[in-house]
């Protein structure tokens, strides 16, 4: 796991508690453990699209589990992140259909033309990209997720308009 010493303004407000209570009640009160997937997105959310160790040390307590186990999941899943990302995260899909279809080319191209490489954010901190396995949207490759949404059928003049769109704040994340 790649630790992050950046740091991060943790708030667990009453709004965020409540989501996490109402969560943790589909679940046995001695199970809060299988609350975890759900509990780290809800949280991720709500802190920028990453989690540091010590927002991951306050998901343990809550969840009552050692640190170590919130941190295997959130090491394991590509979703969650461990250091501060960019607003509009890029997620190439790099799997097998994807990579037929150029994915591999397309990530190179965003890469070059926002001046970062895979896994880097853009100093505005607008712009991430990174290469994630399959989407499960094979069928459309190549893609990319972007907050909440995929975008398919990518080609670089796409690229090229939804990079312009990002900057004019015209694509919603959620
Ligand atoms: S291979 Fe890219 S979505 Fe499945």
């Amino acid at each position: 796991m790649e630790i992050s010493h950046a740091k991060q303004v943790i708030n667990i407000d009453a709004k965020l508690t409540e989501r996490i209570n109402e969560l943790l009640s589909h679940y046995p009160a001695d199970k809060k453990k299988s609350a975890m997937l759900p509990v780290l997105h809800e949280v991720q959310d709500a802190h920028d699209n990453w989690l540091s160790i010590e927002l991951m040390d306050r998901v343990a307590e809550i969840l009552e589990v050692q640190p170590i186990e919130v941190y295997e999941v959130a090491s394991f899943y590509t979703m969650f992140n461990q250091k501060p990302v960019g607003k509009y995260m890029f997620e190439f899909c790099r799997t097998s259909c994807c990579a037929i279809r150029g994915a591999e080319d397309l990530m190179d191209y965003t890469c070059s033309k926002l001046g970062i490489k895979e896994g880097e954010t853009t100093p505005d901190g607008n712009f991430s990209v990174v290469g994630v396995e399959c989407l499960g949207a094979c069928g459309y490759a190549p893609m990319l997720q972007l907050g909440d949404y995929y975008k398919e059928h990518l080609t670089k003049e796409k690229i090229d308009a939804l990079i312009d769109e990002c900057r004019d704040n015209k694509v919603n994340l959620h």
